[in-house]
């Protein structure tokens, strides 16, 4: 039987998207981009990854889009909502299609959205996207991925396996997902409101308030059947702050160029699923405020 072959719609790119169709492209597949804003024909992008650069190119979407269309959307969390109205609004789109979806933090889909093909991914990949005339993907740190597959599916994902190394296929990645909430509901709002490098967090000071970061995001994740335990989530808090020492998070990035940050889909999420549980986060309501008093 001759192998399908999968037509690779990418939105934007961005970074993570773009890591993505830059391993697609290397790998002979088609690949092509929705761009949110430019009307050019073709995107180009320049991948930066250990001193090495390469140019990648690929045409603008055709519309009706493709039969066998698979879609990469790796957005900003408050855009994922747009983001998937838009590619749903194609000609051509079918709801059948897949859609690997990867964003930070968590966000509660209309149930019209909720009812798409869709594919979660988690992948703790380090790559910041740049636009400085040419779009501009370096990929910072080497890191994995999780995607979330029905059982009997093998394609298309074996060909998104090779391109974006090494990619695990679960049927259930809410673990991982609340992991990572955890992991970027730490991170993320310390390293912004105290304007520093992950690394900084390593440090013995900031350890108790951490250690209560993580128990109530716990117990949260609880109630939503997603067991985790603590002294594991303190540990990758603590080896992800490690690897990224030298980094400046996401957030922190958002507030020094006066962008959106992620501050409601990770630490307002976390505060609202608890209130709803009857599980309290003070320490989470404390941060949340002092960073709403910096930067409201
Ligand atoms: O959002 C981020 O910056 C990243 O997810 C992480 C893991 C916190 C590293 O900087």
């Amino acid at each position: 039987m001759t192998p399908i072959k999968y037509h690779w719609i990418t939105l934007g790119p961005g970074a993570v998207s773009g890591l993505i169709a830059s391993g697609l492209c290397d790998n002979g597949e088609s690949v092509s981009v929705v761009p949110r804003h430019d009307r050019a024909e073709t995107i180009e992008w320049q991948l930066v990854r250990a001193q090495e650069k390469n140019n990648y190119k690929a045409s603008v979407t055709q519309l009706p889009i493709p039969k066998n269309s698979v879609f990469i959307v790796a957005v900003k969390a408050f855009d994922v909502i747009s983001a998937l109205q838009h590619i749903t609004a194609l000609e051509g789109f079918d709801k059948s299609m897949p859609i690997v979806l990867s964003h930070n933090g968590m966000v509660e889909l209309p149930k019209a959205l909720s009812q798409l093909n869709l594919h979660p991914l988690v992948t703790t990949h380090g790559a910041v996207k740049s636009t400085n005339g040419i779009i501009c993907i370096e990929h910072r740190g080497n890191g994995r991925s999780w995607l979330e597959v029905r059982q009997e599916e093998s394609e298309p994902w074996s060909t998104l396996q090779q391109a974006f190394p090494p990619l695990v296929l679960e049927q259930n990645i809410s673990q991982r997902r609340w992991l990572k909430l955890i992991i970027n509901c730490v991170i993320n709002p310390l390293t912004a409101i105290y304007k520093c490098e992950n690394g900084k967090l390593l440090e013995d000071k900031w350890q108790s308030q951490i250690i209560s970061l993580v128990n109530e995001a716990v117990a949260v994740a609880e109630t939503q059947n997603v067991i985790l335990d603590a002294n594991m989530c303190h540990r990758e808090v603590l080896k992800v702050a490690k690897e990224t020492a030298l980094n400046s998070s996401s957030m922190l990035q958002d507030i020094k160029q006066q962008r959106r940050t992620e501050i409601d889909q990770l630490t307002g999420y976390l505060i609202k699923t608890g209130e709803s549980a009857g599980i309290a986060t003070p320490t989470h309501q404390q941060l949340l405020n002092e960073f709403q008093k910096r930067y409201a």
